[in-house]
C-alpha cells in the first residue's frame, strides 16, 4: 500500500460488489446493499463510471471481450468469498461462535447490513490503519451507523503483532471465534502469513478461518485462470499494492497445520458456487475447478 493513502484494490472490490449488487440477475450470489455507498458507486450511472475505468485498466492488458470476462470473474469471486463468510459465519454462531473478526475488512460492509446474521457476535474489523480511517469517513458520509457491537482496531500485519493488537482491541483469545480474511493474504509477505496464522490458530477449538489465496501457476485450473491471475498481478501492482506471497494448497495445508489447526478444506468453485447460484454454474466466468478458498478449523 502507498504510504498515508489507503487500501485501493478495497475500493476496487467492494465496487465490484455494488457492480453485482445493481447489475447481476437474480438470484444474486450476494447482496452487498452498502457496497456502493462506501465506494461511490451508489447509482446504476455511477456505478457504470467506475466500471469504465476498471475495465479501461484491464482492457490496457488485453483486448475488451477479455477485459470484460476477467471483470465478471473478479465480481463474482469477491461476492462467493463473501458469501461464505456469511454461510460459515450462520453455522459457527450456531456452534457456540460469540467473536466475528475481519481481518484486512477494507469497505466489507457484513456488520452494517446484517444486524441479524451478527447478533449476539462481539464484531472486530482489523485493518491498516491508513485504510481504516478512510473506512469510517465513508460511513460518515454515508451516514451508516456503527452498530454497538462493532470495534475498529487498527493495525499493520507488516510491522506489528497481531497477538498485541487483538488483546489491545479487546478480542478474547478464550472465545470460539470465526475469522475473515479476505483479499489480504496476497498483498503480504509469507513470514506476515505465518506469524498471522500461527496466532489464529491459538484460539479456541471450534474456531473458524476462512480466506481466500493466490496460488502459483503451475496450480492455477487453466491457462486463461493462470493469464488472468497475471494481468490481476498487473493491475494490483500499478495500484501500488503487489502480490508479495502465493501458496499451492498443499503448502497453504501445511501452514494450516503448523499453525494448530486441526482441519482444512479447499472447496472448488463448483463445490460452493453452485447452490448460490442455483444450479446454473453456467452465468459464473470462472472454471468449476478453480480453488482459490480456504476454511480452516482449529
Ligand atoms: C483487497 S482489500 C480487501 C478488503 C476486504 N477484505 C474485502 O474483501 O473487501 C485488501 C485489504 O488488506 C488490507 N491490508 C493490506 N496490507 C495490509 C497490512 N500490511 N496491514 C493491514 N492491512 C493490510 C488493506 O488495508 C485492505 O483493506
Amino acid at each position: 500500500m502507498e504510504d498515508g493513502k489507503p487500501s485501493q484494490t478495497a475500493l476496487m472490490v467492494a465496487m465490484l460488489r455494488a457492480r453485482h449488487f445493481l447489475h447481476e440477475p437474480e438470484p444474486k450470489i450476494l447482496r452487498d446493499s452498502l457496497a456502493g455507498l462506501l465506494s461511490g458507486a451508489s447509482s446504476p450511472e455511477l456505478s457504470s463510471q467506475y466500471l469504465d475505468q476498471i475495465h479501461e485498466a484491464f482492457s490496457a492488458l488485453s483486448d475488451n471481450e477479455t477485459a470484460q470476462k476477467f471483470i465478471s470473474q473478479l465480481e463474482h469471486s469477491v461476492c462467493i468469498r463473501a458469501r461464505l463468510v456469511e454461510e460459515e459465519l450462520a453455522l459457527a454462531k450456531a456452534q457456540g461462535a460469540s467473536q466475528f473478526v475481519v481481518l484486512g475488512a477494507g469497505l466489507d460492509s457484513t456488520a452494517y447490513r446484517e444486524p441479524e446474521l451478527l447478533t449476539g457476535l462481539k464484531v472486530f474489523e482489523i485493518d491498516h490503519p491508513d485504510s481504516q480511517s478512510w473506512k469510517k469517513e465513508c460511513l460518515l458520509k454515508g451516514n451508516v451507523k456503527i452498530p454497538d457491537n462493532l470495534t475498529f482496531v487498527p493495525f499493520d500485519f507488516e510491522n506489528t503483532t497481531l497477538d498485541a493488537a487483538l488483546t489491545a482491541g479487546g478480542v478474547s483469545k478464550n472465545k470460539i471465534t470465526v475469522f475473515s480474511w479476505l483479499g489480504v493474504q496476497m498483498y503480504l509477505t509469507d513470514d506476515a502469513v505465518k506469524g498471522t496464522l500461527d496466532v489464529l490458530g491459538g484460539f479456541p477449538s471450534g474456531s473458524t478461518l476462512i480466506m481466500d489465496f493466490v496460488s502459483p501457476s503451475y496450480e492455477t485450473a487453466t491457462n486463461e485462470q493462470k493469464s488472468s491471475v497475471d494481468d490481476l498481478r498487473k493491475i494490483v501492482a500499478g495500484m501500488r499494492e503487489p502480490f508479495l506471497s502465493e501458496y499451492s494448497t498443499v503448502a497453504l495445508a501445511n501452514r494450516f497445520a503448523g499453525a494448530n489447526f486441526s482441519k482444512s478444506e479447499f472447496p472448488t468453485i463448483g463445490d460452493i458456487a453452485d447452490q448460490y447460484l442455483g444450479g446454473d454454474l453456467d452465468r459464473l466466468e470462472m472454471h468449476p475447478k478453480a480453488q482459490y478458498l480456504a476454511v480452516a478449523r482449529v
